[in-house]
């Protein structure tokens, strides 16, 4: 048993806790009063919350049958009304939604194995840690109501060139990037350092690096 932000949650070895990034969530998501998808729900951390803390309806979804299984647990553990779909991406969501966040694997699959962030089973990015990131960006827009927000998480670990890209192709200039966090190297990622690909999201400040984390919200 975890606990993000006292939501106490049943967790197991073959699943995914929650992070920083799903704390910067809980944060600078607009979710109050919205019908609000919760992609790449996890365990259900944030579906919980958003719902537990003045959502409209929250809808969570992932791919993995065990994250299916422990938000299903973890929400009537917790006495929240969410709605839970096993769906690739966008795949079984048949509704439109006033936010979509979108905290789907993000972090290209070598890092994704190297930090343990991802345990074995739970479904990574592909090499360049965008290729989720792209189609959901693609796809967003049948899923949005008018005036709809789409918040994307993503990291130094994902090619952020690429995503930006598919933002401005997407959704033009209605788009920015609302929130940056940096994070300082872990032991695990510092005793892998040759294997890092550097890239200019990987920042060094007095010999210590970070890595970062980067929210953005999408306008329809
Ligand atoms: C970085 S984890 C985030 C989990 C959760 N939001 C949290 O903060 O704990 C990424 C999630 O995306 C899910 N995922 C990976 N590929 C997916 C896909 N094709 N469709 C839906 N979900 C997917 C994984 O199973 C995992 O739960």
């Amino acid at each position: 048993m975890i606990t993000f932000k006292d939501i106490e949650l049943e967790t197991n070895d073959i699943s995914f806790r929650p992070t920083l990034i799903t704390e910067a969530c809980a944060k600078v998501v607009d979710f109050k009063e919205k019908k609000i998808l919760d992609l790449g729900c996890g365990i259900g951390p944030l579906a919980i919350y958003f719902a537990l803390n003045g959502a409209k309806e929250v809808t969570a979804s992932d791919i993995y049958d065990e994250h299916i299984k422990l938000t299903s647990l973890n929400a009537k553990k917790n006495k929240a009304n969410i709605k839970i779909v096993k769906s690739n991406l966008f795949e079984n969501i048949s509704e439109e939604f006033e936010v979509i966040c979108c905290d789907v694997s993000g972090v290209e699959k070598k890092i994704a194995e190297i930090t343990g962030w991802f345990p074995e089973g739970v479904p990574k990015a592909d090499d360049s840690g965008a290729n989720l990131i792209i189609r959901v960006i693609q796809d967003s827009l049948n899923f949005l109501k008018n005036n709809g927000e789409l918040f994307i998480c993503a990291t130094s670990f994902s090619d952020i060139a690429k995503i930006e890209k598919t933002m401005e192709e997407n959704y033009e200039n209605s788009w920015e990037k609302l929130y940056v966090e940096k994070v300082p190297f872990s032991k695990r990622l510092k005793g892998n350092i040759d294997l890092l690909s550097f890239n200019d999201h990987i920042v060094e400040i007095e010999n210590n690096f970070f890595w970062q984390i980067f929210i953005y919200k999408l306008k329809k």
